[in-house]
């Protein structure tokens, strides 16, 4: 299927307050230089706060994380569960479609999703609560026929079950997940014929459905107060707490007042507190983001020469975000960066608020002496052939 940006597209984007903050702590997973790894779940957060991927959110995580666009789209274009375009305001109903569901009556169930929802999968119904797609194994095919509704599997489905599964949600119902025809799990139709008193103390349902009937959140958007915003890979189950003045600390429980004004990140904000890009700066700008530490600082210009600042994007390790930073430091051209000296790279190293350690982990003293003497590096080369940075 052709997977590609809807035709009609929201002007902005923003996470909720909480999701902003549990963005952010997602991000602190992953080691300096590392956070583009979270690029699938802050994804799947914006689609499970708004229903689907809409570009303005694709770019919003792409600037979070100081991606080029195309590499965040590249993502959410490449893995089915991103939507793409509109879903049902209750519901998006994915019905496996795979050899043990389709023996066992996916047919059916596709056939109810075309009579109640829309003839063609990815339509939206008539009053816009639920929409259907066609989807491969879910990886529950000893329940066929089965269909994933939100977060959750509805299994040992028949058209009937199906049609009464959608009724109850249009009426604002949440029918419980899991085999709809009795069975606790996946055990055979005639009973256990095995570790047959097994069942002695286990909760209502088996553990899948128990964790979603206790959750409560089968088809519910994502607003970020369901769950304690914990970070448990830093200080020992410690609450995250939001950025800056993205919202108060208790604000988690339930006390959210709308959505983060700017459709910039706070990340964004708090890290490299950015000013419109081209800012020219003194030698030593009072409003430098950074300006001490340990080293000696090299050399710097006020503004670009004639002809303009090389294209700092040809080092590998520099994307949009350190550009400006490295702009805003004083630094234009290749060649001042090839002229860096260790105890230069040193300072510039620890002053590179966000980004520390990137001169020395790329190397680009190396790059930027050979792309001061007009020469290109396997980086360059390819990010020019890519089209990946422009100037
Ligand atoms: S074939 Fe449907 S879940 Fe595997």
């Amino acid at each position: 299927m052709l997977r590609r940006l809807h035709a009609e597209q929201p002007d902005t984007f923003a996470f909720t307050p909480a999701n902003q903050a549990w963005a952010e702590a997602q991000i602190t997973k992953y080691p300096e230089g590392r956070q583009a790894s979270a690029i699938i779940p802050l994804l799947w957060r914006a689609q499970e706060q708004e229903g689907w991927l809409t570009r303005p959110a694709i770019e919003a995580i792409a600037d979070m994380l100081d991606l080029a666009y195309i590499r965040a789209l590249e993502v959410a274009s490449f893995y089915f569960m991103f939507q793409l375009q509109p879903v049902g305001s209750v519901a998006h109903i994915q019905v496996c479609g795979t050899t043990s569901c389709m023996i066992c009556g996916a047919e059916d169930l596709v056939a109810v999703c075309k009579d109640k929802i829309a003839a063609k999968s990815h339509q939206l119904s008539a009053d816009g609560k639920f929409s259907w797609e066609e989807v491969e194994c879910l990886g529950s095919c000893a329940n066929a026929p089965m269909a994933q509704i939100g977060k959750d599997y509805y299994e040992d489905l028949t058209a009937a079950r199906m049609g009464e599964i959608i009724d109850e949600l249009a009426a604002g119902q949440v029918p419980t997940p899991g085999p709809q025809n009795g069975r606790y799990a996946a055990e055979p139709l005639s009973g256990l014929t095995t570790l047959k008193d097994a069942d002695s103390g286990r909760t209502k349902y088996n553990a899948s459905v128990q964790l979603a009937t206790d959750i409560g959140d089968t088809v519910k958007r994502i607003d970020g107060t369901e769950v304690p915003l914990l970070a448990p890979w830093g200080k020992a189950n410690e609450n995250v707490a939001p950025s800056g003045d993205m919202m108060p600390p208790d604000s988690r429980a339930g006390k959210q007042g709308g959505r983060v004004a700017s459709a910039k990140p706070a990340a964004i904000a708090a890290k490299g507190k950015s000013r419109p890009e081209g800012d020219r700066v003194a030698s030593k700008p009072a409003n430098s983001p950074v300006a001490t530490g340990p080293g000696t600082k090299p050399a710097t210009l006020d503004a670009a020469r004639a002809g303009g600042p090389d294209n700092l994007k040809m080092i590998k390790g520099v994307g949009p975000k350190l550009e400006t930073l490295l702009h805003r430091l004083g630094f234009y051209h290749f060649d001042q960066i090839a002229a860096w000296s260790g105890d230069e790279i040193a300072w510039v190293d620890q002053n590179l608020e966000g980004f520390k350690g990137r001169v020395s982990r790329d190397n680009w003293v190396t790059q930027a002496t050979a792309l001061a003497a007009g020469e290109e590096t396997e980086f360059s080369k390819r990010a020019k052939k890519e089209g990946t940075y422009k100037k």
